[in-house]
């Protein structure tokens, strides 16, 4: 089932998010350089871009694309897509509204993850990026399995 429309998410929020988002990425130092040699017009892409989050976030049907056959040509690897995750998240959070920085920052986590699998890139990232809590995963020590149960002696009950 996909997720509800939270009432306060709107066109001009996404707009808003895609701008902050991508005022970030052009001067990070890991992911400006990737985006300044493919993006000429940053107005075009951020318009492209709101076009791609309200299709995916309020179902508008706008854009029309295909994100992963983009990005498979493109120099990167897992640790710009970490980037990328952590600047969205930090976006969102700053700009919208508790329920929608949530909606969008899960939208980002599956889709990312999604791209990453069609790129290969999964390697050692994929429980904590996939946005699932795996402990297991995120600790250096291997999980022990429960201590064995001393067994009672058999009673017999007369
Ligand atoms: C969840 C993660 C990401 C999402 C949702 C996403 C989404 C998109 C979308 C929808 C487009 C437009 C594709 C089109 O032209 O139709 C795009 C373009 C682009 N993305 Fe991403 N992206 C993500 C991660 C990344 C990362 C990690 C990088 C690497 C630094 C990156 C670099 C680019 C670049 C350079 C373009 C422009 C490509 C071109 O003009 O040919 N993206 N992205």
């Amino acid at each position: 089932m996909p997720n509800a429309i939270p009432a306060g998410l709107d066109e001009a929020c996404l707009a808003r998010q895609v701008d902050r988002f991508y005022e970030k990425v052009r001067v990070d130092p890991l992911l400006g350089p990737v985006f300044n040699a493919m993006v000429d017009d940053w107005d075009v892409h951020k318009v492209l871009l709101t076009s791609f989050w309200s299709t995916v976030a309020l179902r508008s049907g706008h854009y029309r694309g295909n994100p992963l056959a983009k990005h498979q040509p493109l120099p990167i690897g897992a640790a710009h897509f970490q980037r990328w995750l952590a600047l969205w998240r930090e976006t969102a959070r700053a700009e919208l509204e508790p329920e929608s920085a949530a909606l969008l920052i899960g939208y980002a986590e599956r889709i990312g993850y999604g791209m990453r699998v069609g790129m290969g890139l999964t390697g050692h990232l994929r429980g904590r990026e996939s946005g699932i809590p795996i402990r297991a995963l995120q600790s250096a020590q291997p999980v022990k399995p429960p201590a064995a149960v001393p067994r009672r002696p058999a009673t017999t009950s007369r």
